[in-house]
């Protein structure tokens, strides 16, 4: 029993982004509105590995571990980690188990090239045989519930033999972004296939849960696929950009312009006070997110990209509330 066994169904969970979803953005989406469960960016366990224990880097300086930070509001909270070397996989497991995470997550479905190289993300949807024995030295290196994040095919959809092959691992949960590695994300999620997925899911394995992935923008949408298809739960990526209060059913468009402004003020602030070691930089994708959509917003995200720290994000901001309509 895990905390994923207690969830009511459908339920919705955070994607895991790289330089997204870090501590920062998810104390604003745990204000804004709280997934079912939140999840980290992807960590390479070679290089945890690597880090601590070959080049004895200490963990407050070491941004692998920075990335698996979090706060207790942020719970129950999985750690998504990669490699295609099980003892990797053991190591990493162990030490987010004793970090106090909820669950541990296995990257199968990333098409980064230098991800791939190494033989992990999608390159493992070639790899079923490799993928079972991550799946089972997660499952051996600690009493974490483990699940795995993948996509529909490498070249062209092969659902029937991978997921087959997964669900005979045993994992608690298999996300599904409903695309191939191919298709990156250039194409629609295709949902016909989530129908497929369940069929074999309850030949193959019932106890497993399925979580659909890809284009979802609003719980609302979600509510419809979950009860089209079957699934047992839905994930959000892109719909998190700009609006953290997805998870509490509300569309980019309920929200008035100066809530935005102010979250993303406070995102600003977050970020500084959090993770100041973290690029600056990184927070131009959410002033990207939140500033869209109206008269001047060129303008002032021009301004914005330019701004240094926190307080010169706020310095912009009221300004441009105070001498403007918006
Ligand atoms: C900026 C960005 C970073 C991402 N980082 C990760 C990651 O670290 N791990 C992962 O499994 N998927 C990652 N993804 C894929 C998302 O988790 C998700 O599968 C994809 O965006 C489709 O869902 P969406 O349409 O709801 O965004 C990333 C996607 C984006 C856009």
């Amino acid at each position: 029993m895990s905390f994923w066994d207690n969830l009511s169904k459908p339920f919705f969970v955070m994607a895991p982004m790289a330089d997204v979803t870090d501590v920062a953005f998810r104390a604003l989406v745990a204000k804004g509105g709280k997934p079912d469960v939140f999840w980290t960016e992807f960590v390479s366990a070679d290089g945890l590995y690597h880090t601590r224990e070959i080049s004895k880097m200490k963990d407050d300086e070491n941004p692998l571990m920075r990335d698996l930070q979090f706060t207790e509001e942020q719970r129950p909270i999985v750690a998504q980690i990669f490699s295609s070397k099980p003892e990797m996989i053991t190591y990493a497991t162990k030490l987010v188990a004793e970090l106090g995470f909820d669950g541990v997550d296995l990257n199968m479905g990333c098409p980064d090239r230098s991800i791939e190289k190494q033989g992990a993300g999608a390159a493992l949807v070639k790899n079923p045989k490799l993928a079972v024995e991550l799946i089972r030295a997660a499952k051996e290196a600690s009493d974490l519930p483990v699940t795995v994040k993948t996509r529909i095919g490498y070249n062209k959809e092969s659902l029937y033999e991978w997921l087959t092959a997964l669900l005979e691992a045993n994992p608690a949960a298999i996300t599904l972004h409903l695309r191939t590695r191919k298709e990156m994300s250039l194409v629609p999620a295709d949902w016909e296939q989530m129908k497929r997925a369940i069929e074999i899911r309850d030949r193959v394995n019932p106890n497993v849960l399925l979580i659909g992935n890809g284009d979802v923008e609003s719980v609302e949408q979600g509510k419809k696929l979950a009860l089209e298809t079957g699934c047992d739960g839905i994930m959000i990526g892109r719909g998190m950009f700009g609006n953290p209060w997805v998870f509490a059913g509300r569309k980019p468009e309920d929200t008035p312009l100066a809530l935005k402004l102010a979250a993303l003020v406070e995102l600003a602030h977050n970020f500084e006070k959090i993770m100041p070691a973290k690029n600056f930089a990184i927070l131009k994708k959410h002033i990207k997110a939140f500033v869209t959509g109206f008269i001047g917003a060129a303008e002032l995200r021009a301004r914005l990209m330019g701004a240094e720290n926190a307080n010169d994000i706020e310095k912009i901001v009221q300004a441009t509330t105070a001498t403007s309509s918006i």
